[in-house]
């Protein structure tokens, strides 16, 4: 495939960035979308050129770290997938992509496609934990009754890999889908019903401190997520949150 690329370059998190474009030949429609990126690095360090900034770590959809906007979506094209998941025979030969890195206030661009996502880790330093008992007399999980139902919604909502795409694709850079993904984990399981109160509340209050907006019900985040994560996981958030306020 012979690809033009329009891609993202920015120095650092003060300089001006622009759209820089790069012509590229010979890439195999099986390769995944980074891999692609890898080949367009290679070719830019052999020419002397700074190759180009990108997050990455498990390359299998895990980790959440391979941030991109591709074409003008969280993830390029395809549903359900993370871009270390994306192949190039979404593309088409002599296809213009352009590549941006996720935007929201609350992640500042780092350097070229790289945002720092702290603000994420804050959220979950702040709640997005259970504290339980590890002194050698800990209950089996598998003594504690939990129903099919209950345990298979948390097990969709601890399905989030935290990448922020939900944020890049809200108008409003709102969390709430990430934020009600961890509140929910929990909040279904008796482990996490002891602090729910408190968590909720924490996070919800680090979410706004991060400056994340709020969530208006467009939708695009659901849409957008590679983990397929429920808007129902919004409405739970909402209903713990108001709970813990009231009693
Ligand atoms: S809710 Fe989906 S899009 Fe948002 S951080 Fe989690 S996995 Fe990514
Ligand atoms: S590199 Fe880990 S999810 Fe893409």
């Amino acid at each position: 495939m012979r690809l033009t690329l329009k891609i993202w370059r920015q120095e650092n998190a003060q300089a001006k960035g622009a759209m820089v474009t790069y012509p590229i030949d010979n890439i195999s429609p099986d390769m995944s979308f980074l891999e692609m990126m890898d080949v367009l690095n290679k070719e830019l360090i052999e020419k002397g050129e700074s190759p180009v900034a990108f997050d990455h770590d498990c390359r299998e959809g895990i980790c959440g770290m391979c941030s991109m906007f591709i074409n003008g979506e969280a993830h390029g094209p395809d549903r359900n997938v993370t871009t270390c998941q994306l192949h190039m025979r979404k593309f088409k030969d002599g296809d213009t992509i352009h590549i941006e890195p996720f935007r929201a206030k609350a992640f500042p661009v780092i350097r070229d496609l790289v945002i720092d996502r702290s603000a994420f880790d804050r959220i979950q330093h702040a709640g997005g934990f259970i504290s339980v008992n590890t002194s050698g007399n800990t209950q089996d999980a598998n003594a504690i009754p939990i129903s099919k139902h209950a345990a298979d919604t948390a097990m969709d909502a601890a399905a989030c890999i935290g990448c922020g795409a939900c944020v890049a694709t809200c108008k409003n850079s709102s969390a709430m889908l990430f934020v009600g993904a961890k509140v929910s984990q929990f909040a279904l399981l008796p482990q996490g019903k002891v602090e729910a109160a408190d968590r909720v509340q924490h996070m919800v209050d680090q979410m706004d401190l991060e400056g994340f907006g709020n969530c208006t019900n467009t939708g695009a985040c659901e849409v957008e997520c590679p983990k397929g994560i429920s808007l129902e996981n919004i409405a739970r958030m909402n209903r713990e949150l108001l709970k813990a306020k009231l009693f």
